[in-house]
């Protein structure tokens, strides 16, 4: 088989998979297994390469997500390891890295680390701030730990279990956290590519969406130094609930923040001097 026709196959089994970029994905899962463009491949198409691309093709047909093939995700300024054991970065939570960079902070706690997109994001634009990322699923922070060594950031930040502050010590002048926050009735209706994939710890509280907030918000006092700050990434109808319990916490300065797309996906508190 030439380059073209693998090419022209692997986008017929994605099309008729309903993939809804066919051309780039295959493209994209082209480059995974070619060192080349297909037009410049004639003489590495065929055996294990023919095999390997092919592999890819059918696992994306299956609605595997383009990150988990590529093993890769590009968030705020780095490029982080993924796969399904950890949920895969979203843009919409490079809002809550921008918002919580507009401010100093020396010691910064991350409830839910997943793959340590967000904890290593801001240590990695602040060298002399240190962390603690911290999750229930040991399988995620094997991700993170890849994630950490990738960007060298090992002396300025530990990893380690903890179902929310269960085994949290010390305080910080920032805590952040991305909580699972989809209600357990609205799984059915997210992407395949999301309910197949992405580990269900990660999305959902099994709930209302809100069990996790609540917990948080109620715990997180002693954690948190006077004048320093609760930033919480939120689904886009959440905001004023958030809001309001983090102002029912003792909390002030509390704001909802939009991302880029001017739906909800922050609220921001400071605890008071
Ligand atoms: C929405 S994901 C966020 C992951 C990562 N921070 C990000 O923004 O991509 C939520 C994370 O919270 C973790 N998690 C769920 N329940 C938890 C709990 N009770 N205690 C600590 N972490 C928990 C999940 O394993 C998952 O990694």
């Amino acid at each position: 088989m030439t380059p073209e026709e693998m090419m022209a196959q692997a986008c017929k089994r994605l099309r008729a998979a309903g993939v809804e970029e066919p051309r780039g994905d295959a493209q994209k899962l082209w480059r995974v297994v070619f060192p080349r463009r297909y037009d410049d491949c004639d003489d590495l198409c065929n055996g294990a390469t023919f095999e390997a691309f092919f592999d890819l093709v059918e696992r994306r047909a299956k609605r595997e997500p383009m990150s988990h093939l590529i093993g890769l995700r590009d968030f705020y300024n780095h490029r982080f390891i993924v796969s399904s054991n950890a949920l895969d970065p979203r843009p919409d939570t490079e809002t809550l890295v921008a918002l919580a960079l507009e401010q100093g902070f020396s010691r910064v706690l991350d409830l839910g680390v997943g793959s340590g997109c967000i904890l290593l994001s801001l240590l990695a634009e602040r060298e002399a701030a240190t962390g603690v990322g911290v999750d229930v699923s040991e399988a995620a922070l094997e991700v993170a730990h890849q994630n950490r060594a990738k960007l060298e950031l090992e002396h300025r930040c530990d990893l380690h279990v903890s179902d929310w502050f269960q085994s949290v010590e010390g305080t910080f002048d920032l805590i952040v956290s991305n909580p699972p926050y989809i209600a357990a009735d609205e799984i059915a209706d997210l992407q395949a590519e999301v309910r197949l994939y992405e580990p269900r710890i990660a999305l959902t509280d099994e709930g209302d969406g809100l069990s996790h907030y609540r917990k948080i918000i109620a715990e997180h006092d002693p954690y948190l130094r006077a004048g320093g700050r609760l930033l919480m990434e939120i689904g886009p109808t959440q905001g004023a609930a958030v809001r309001e319990m983090m102002v029912s916490s003792g909390l002030y300065q509390v704001a909802v923040h939009p991302d880029m797309d001017g739906r909800d996906r922050v609220v921001a508190g400071r605890k008071r001097t």
